[in-house]
């Protein structure tokens, strides 16, 4: 069987979620379909469930990832909006500054990222990861340790009494236009699950600013595929916060859609004890590295994919999920992050205590 095939588009074409869908403006970014492919040897190593990867890491904008698919429609409004510059921020090295920054490159428009980090100003001596790619990308960069998001806001409107036309974008794109990027892929996961034979029971994947959990359940219930969709937060993570976060999101998105499904409770699960910590390094994490890298030669990062690598191991080692189950990890990639964490890696995979715990552009000390 072939896994890379592209999703024939029979499938779901005239579904009406595709049709509404079709009606947003949508600039092509992504690579999609990314591959659907299974992980025979981790299946094997784990004794349990049958595992896929859906390989969303291969969308190909900067180093690939999630926010590819958000940036799509993001973009679209903002090009129908007529925008000449893009502001947006997050995290010292977030994954989302670094492919809207290449987003906004590639449709030759300027990019303003208010990140936050342990100081006003903070630089640390030597450029890595994604900090690195911000700078690459020729973004114009202020890092704060408190109120970035206040700073962007006052950004935009200093841009307009300049006569500019900005576009600023949520944290992590996180809007029922961005999650419409999810929904969309839930409709591309069953396309292939349908040519590929697979009957999916669970999709496992990382969870920060909650669109991509929105668009995935949301497009999982729309569908009425039974697929259990489980986000693993990155941080500490407040279940019933979590919850509450992205209900209000996915019933939002569902207006903007304008579709009746309706997301309860039920339908959002959430598994907070993997983050320990926005960024912080533990064994847990490492070792969810380590062995996706030497079962399937498959390299995931340490902040969002390996805590949501390490609740697939937990679930397939404990028995919550069995023989009969199908699940696929959702790879949303940030890989660019691996360099940063070499001190904990090294020290991991020889064997030894982490030499630290959180990392040191850490804005989250709670
Ligand atoms: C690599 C990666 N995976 C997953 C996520 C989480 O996606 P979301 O913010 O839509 O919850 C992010 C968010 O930054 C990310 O960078």
């Amino acid at each position: 069987m072939n896994y890379n095939t592209a999703v024939q588009p029979k499938y779901y074409m005239h579904h009406p979620l595709t049709m509404r869908l079709n009606t947003l403006p949508r600039v092509r970014l992504a690579n999609t379909p990314t591959p659907l492919q299974p992980l025979p040897n981790l299946t094997r190593h784990l004794k349990g469930p049958r595992i896929l990867v859906k390989r969303d890491d291969l969308t190909g904008l900067a180093f690939g990832g999630n926010k590819a698919r958000k940036l799509e429609y993001l973009m679209g409004d903002a090009l129908k909006n007529n925008a000449d510059i893009i502001v947006t921020g997050a995290g010292f090295h977030s994954n989302w500054c670094t492919q809207t920054a290449a987003a906004a490159r590639k449709l030759g428009l300027p990019v303003i990222l208010v990140k936050s980090g342990p100081e006003d100003g903070y630089e640390p001596p030597t450029w890595d990861g994604n900090h690195l790619l911000h700078h690459l990308l020729g973004a114009d960069i202020t890092i704060l340790k408190e109120g970035s998001g206040q700073r962007r806001q006052e950004i935009t409107q200093e841009l307009r009494k300049q006569g500019r036309n900005p576009y600023t974008m949520p944290v992590g794109g996180s809007n029922p236009i961005g999650a419409a990027g999810y929904v969309n892929c839930m409709l591309e996961l069953l396309g292939q699950s349908v040519e590929q034979g697979v009957k999916i029971t669970h999709l496992y994947h990382a969870t920060g600013s909650g669109g991509t959990q929105t668009g995935l359940a949301l497009g999982a219930k729309a569908l009425n595929t039974g697929i259990k969709v489980v986000g693993v937060t990155t941080g500490f993570g407040d279940v019933d916060r979590t919850t509450e976060r992205l209900l209000n999101l996915s019933n939002e998105t569902a207006d903007f859609l304008e579709i009746d499904t309706r997301i309860t409770a039920d339908d959002i699960n959430v598994l907070t004890q993997y983050g320990m910590g926005y960024g912080y390094a533990t064994d847990a994490k490492m070792e969810a590295i380590k062995l996706t890298a030497e079962t399937e030669g498959l390299l995931i990062d340490p902040v969002y994919t390996a805590p949501a690598m390490a609740a697939l191991i937990d679930d397939a080692r404990n028995g919550r999920l069995t023989n009969d189950d199908t699940a696929v990890f959702l790879h949303t990639g940030g890989t660019a992050a691996l360099f940063p964490y070499r001190d904990p890696l090294m020290a991991h995979t020889r064997g030894e205590p982490l030499p630290w715990k959180i990392p040191q552009w850490s804005t989250d000390y709670t």
